[in-house]
C-alpha cells in the first residue's frame, strides 16, 4: 500500500504555485522578430547528441493493424488479427492503423487538422483562457505541460478538451463545434473494437474488458498539439519523455514528423503513412493486463522548417473505475497482480498536477518485486 499513500500525498499538494507571469505561447515567442535561438529555459538537453538522442530509422518495421480483419467475420482471419495486435501491443506498445480501413474519412482528419490550426491562430483573447488554473479543467488552453511545476518548458503550446462521457467544445472555431462530435465518436469506434481485441487475447471473453472498465463512459481527451519551428530543434523538445495514462492513445499529424517512440533501449522515429492513425498503449493497458502490454514511452522532437499540428485523442476507462489488474488474470494459483487498485480519475489528477517525467506516476502504482 505504500504505492497509494505517496499518491495521496503527492495529490494532496497538487494545488499548483502561480506560474511565472512572464511564460507566453510558443507559437508567440517563435514569431518573435530575430529569434535566432531559444531562451535557455527551453534547452532540455545541453550536450547533443547523446545516446538516447539518436534516433534510429526503422520506421518499415512498425507494426500495422488493419483494423477490418479485427472485426473480420471470418474466425481465421480475425484470430489472425487478434495474434497480430497481441504482438505489435507486446513487442512495440505501438502500432499504426491502415489507411483504408480505420473508418475516419480522409476528409474529416483533413479539417480537424485544419480546424487546430485555425484555434491556434485565433486572436488570443478568442481563446480560452491561458495557462488554466485547475489542471483538470475540461477546456485546457496553456504551454508546456505544467508550467507550474517546470523549470524547463516544452516547444509545445496545447488544447486539452474532455470530450466524453460529457462533451465540451471551446465556442470558436465554429467549424469545431461542427467537426469535433464526430471526429470523437469514429475515434471511439476504433478504440471499441482494438479493446475487443485485446479482451480476447488476454483470454477473456470479447466484452469483459469494456465492462471491467466501464468503456460506455470511457473518458476521452481531444488533445492538439502545436509545435512551431524552433531555431534550435536538437536542444528542445516538443514533449519529453512519458507514457500516457489512458488505454490507448490515437494520433494524427500535418504531414510533418517528429514523435519518437522508445523501442529496446532506442529512439525511432514514426512518420505516420498518409491517413494513417498512429497509436499508442497507455499506462492502463499496462494495468488491466497486469504488466502484459506495457506503455510505452515516447517523446516530441521540433524541427526549425515546418510548424507541426498533432491531434492526440486520449481513451482510457471510465473516470469512475477503479482500475486494478483483470481478476480473471490474477485468479489462477501463482498469479499475482503487480499494480495497486487506484480510480482513474485520481490517477489523471496525479499525472496532470506533476511534470511529465516517463512512467514516474505509474511507478507509484506498482508494487515491486522484492
Ligand atoms: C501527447 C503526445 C506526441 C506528438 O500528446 O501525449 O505524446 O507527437 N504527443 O504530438
Ligand atoms: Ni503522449
Amino acid at each position: 500500500m505504500a504505492a497509494t499513500a505517496s499518491l495521496l500525498r503527492q495529490n494532496s499538494a497538487a494545488a499548483p504555485p502561480s506560474p511565472p507571469s512572464n511564460i507566453t505561447s510558443v507559437k508567440k515567442l517563435s514569431e518573435s522578430p530575430n529569434l535566432n535561438s531559444i531562451p535557455s529555459n527551453y534547452a532540455y538537453y545541453t550536450n547533443y547528441p547523446t545516446e538516447t538522442n539518436i534516433a534510429s530509422n526503422s520506421d518499415d518495421s512498425i507494426p500495422t493493424i488493419d483494423l477490418s480483419l479485427l472485426t473480420s467475420d471470418n474466425p481465421d482471419l480475425r484470430s489472425k488479427a487478434i495474434q497480430d495486435l497481441d504482438k505489435a501491443c507486446q513487442d512495440w506498445g505501438f502500432f499504426m492503423v491502415m489507411v483504408v480501413n480505420h473508418g475516419i474519412p480522409e476528409t474529416l482528419m483533413k479539417a480537424m487538422l485544419d480546424v487546430t490550426n485555425e484555434f491556434f491562430n485565433l486572436p488570443e483573447e478568442e481563446k480560452p483562457e491561458f495557462q488554466p488554473k485547475n489542471v483538470v479543467d475540461p477546456i485546457r488552453y496553456g504551454t508546456s505541460f505544467n508550467t507550474a511545476k517546470e523549470k524547463i518548458f516544452c516547444w509545445r503550446d496545447f488544447l486539452k478538451v474532455f470530450v466524453h462521457p460529457q462533451f465540451h467544445c471551446p465556442d470558436k472555431p465554429e467549424s469545431l463545434r461542427e467537426l469535433l462530435p464526430e471526429y470523437c465518436e469514429r475515434t471511439r469506434d476504433v478504440v471499441r473494437k482494438l479493446v475487443k481485441g485485446i479482451s480476447e487475447s488476454l483470454g477473456l471473453e470479447e466484452s469483459e474488458m469494456g465492462e471491467a472498465l466501464d468503456l460506455g463512459s470511457t473518458l476521452q481527451i481531444f488533445i492538439a498539439n502545436l509545435y512551431p519551428r524552433c531555431p534550435n530543434p536538437d536542444v528542445a523538445l516538443g514533449m519529453p519523455p512519458h507514457s500516457d495514462h489512458g488505454l490507448f492513445t490515437l494520433l494524427i499529424e500535418n504531414g510533418v514528423g517528429g514523435l519518437q517512440i522508445q523501442h529496446k533501449g532506442r529512439w525511432v522515429n514514426v512518420n505516420a503513412l498518409p491517413n494513417s492513425i498512429l497509436v499508442n498503449t497507455g499506462d492502463h493497458l499496462e494495468i488491466f493486463s497486469n504488466g502484459k502490454y506495457k506503455s510505452v514511452m515516447h517523446r516530441a522532437v521540433v524541427n526549425n522548417k515546418k510548424t507541426r499540428i498533432s491531434i492526440a485523442m486520449a481513451n482510457g476507462p471510465s473516470p469512475d473505475t477503479v482500475v486494478s489488474p483483470a481478476s480473471q488474470l490474477v485468479q489462477t494459483k501463482g498469479c499475482v497482480a503487480s499494480y495497486v487498485p487506484m480510480k482513474y480519475k485520481d490517477y489523471l489528477l496525479s499525472q496532470q498536477s506533476n511534470q511529465l517525467n516517463g512512467k514516474s506516476i505509474l511507478k507509484q502504482v506498482q508494487i515491486q518485486d522484492y
